[in-house]
């Protein structure tokens, strides 16, 4: 293989040796398939091309100083996954059947894992779609769960640095009681205008709020959101939003740091008032935000002040990143070790 230049990679897809499938037939899963091709047949009535039978996951596996391959919090994200498979009446796959093809997928394409020094890792994204013929809209009787990998650098421009994002008011990605708290491909197809917008102008990502009264934080297109003051770290609770396992691990380690936290509704008046925030995700990890510009009411929330990221924003990150490279214990057993 010609060396890859590991430090300069984008997030971007880039094609691995081998993807995992488990196909559900006659109401089971089947056995845990490894295929080299990187494309599915599939039948044209295929519920999740009509009616969005879709679910998808996304979590890393890093290389640590120490050579070993560590994967963040799988666990977590079976979890997610049979919830929004509970979410849009797709059949779950079990947490164990989950880390079996996570890790047999990783072991596959170990020679894809970026080196330690690079500050890159392997993006993980699983895949459940509907796969059995349908035209009234009603859940398939049959499913392929599958799982392909690809080394990544950072989602937003400059990795851990600050950045503009802006409050887009004209759509919704979801709905109060709609399916913003599940993994689903519609909800990125909601996005995708608003996400437009947001990069025409020169943000980094669009920013929602609740749909309801247009009045809370509800999170990015991409990432959760968080602010910090008064050694208190506070991120938005809505039923719109979805659950990130990376803002839930900062919430821990903001308390394992002595700050309180608070999961709570954020108006947007707020952001006058935070002295750090940032946007989370498995891709994000942190990113640190510059301001907040919300153009139909003209304000400018401006948070980093000096254009830097902040200092419990840096120490999250370092904490955060070290956990996932082995560089600072695992004290709450996050860490699965590749054997
Ligand atoms: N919010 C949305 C809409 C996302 O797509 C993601 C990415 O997965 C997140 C938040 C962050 O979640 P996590 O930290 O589990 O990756
Ligand atoms: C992630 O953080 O894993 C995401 O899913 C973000 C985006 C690529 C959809």
């Amino acid at each position: 293989m010609k060396e890859l230049d590991w430090a300069n990679l984008p997030f971007g897809y880039m094609k691995t040796d081998y993807n995992v499938r488990i196909y559900y037939r006659n109401g089971a899963w089947g056995e845990t398939e490894v295929c080299s091709e990187e494309t599915i047949p599939m039948h044209m009535a295929a519920t999740c091309l009509h009616y969005g039978q879709e679910a998808f996951e996304g979590l890393k596996a890093f290389r640590g100083k120490d050579g070993k391959v560590r994967i963040f919090r799988l666990e977590e994200n079976a979890a997610r996954l049979q919830s929004t498979c509970q979410g849009i009446l797709m059949p779950e796959l079990s947490t164990e059947r989950f880390r079996e093809a996570v890790l047999k997928v990783v072991k596959l394409n170990e020679r894809f894992i970026p080196p330690y020094e690079s500050g890159a890792s392997l993006y993980i994204r699983p895949l459940l779609i509907g796969t059995g013929a349908q035209v009234g809209v009603h859940p398939a009787s049959e499913y392929l769960f599958l799982i392909f990998v690809t080394p990544v650098g950072p989602y937003f421009k400059g990795g851990f640095s600050t950045n503009p994002y802006v409050i887009i008011r004209e759509f919704d990605r979801s709905a109060p009681l709609g399916t913003g708290i599940y993994k689903v491909g519609g909800n990125y197809a909601a996005s995708l205008r608003a996400n437009k917008k947001a990069h025409d102008l020169g943000y980094a990502c669009e920013f929602y709020l609740d749909a309801k009264e247009k009045k809370y934080i509800d999170e990015c297109g991409a990432a959760n959101f968080f602010g910090i003051k008064d050694n208190t770290y506070i991120t938005p609770l809505s039923t719109s939003i979805l659950p990130s396992i990376t803002n839930k691990s900062l919430m821990q380690l903001a308390e394992d740091l002595g700050m309180k936290v608070e999961r709570r509704p954020v108006p947007e008046e707020e952001l006058t008032t935070f002295e750090e925030a940032g946007a989370c995700g498995t891709a994000a990890v942190i990113s640190p935000i510059e301001r907040i510009d919300d153009l139909e009411n003209g304000k400018s929330y401006v948070i980093a002040k000096d254009g830097k990221p902040g200092p419990v924003c840096t120490k999250l990150y370092h904490l955060l990143r070290g956990i996932q490279y082995g560089d600072e214990p695992d004290v709450h057993g996050w860490v699965t070790i590749v054997e």
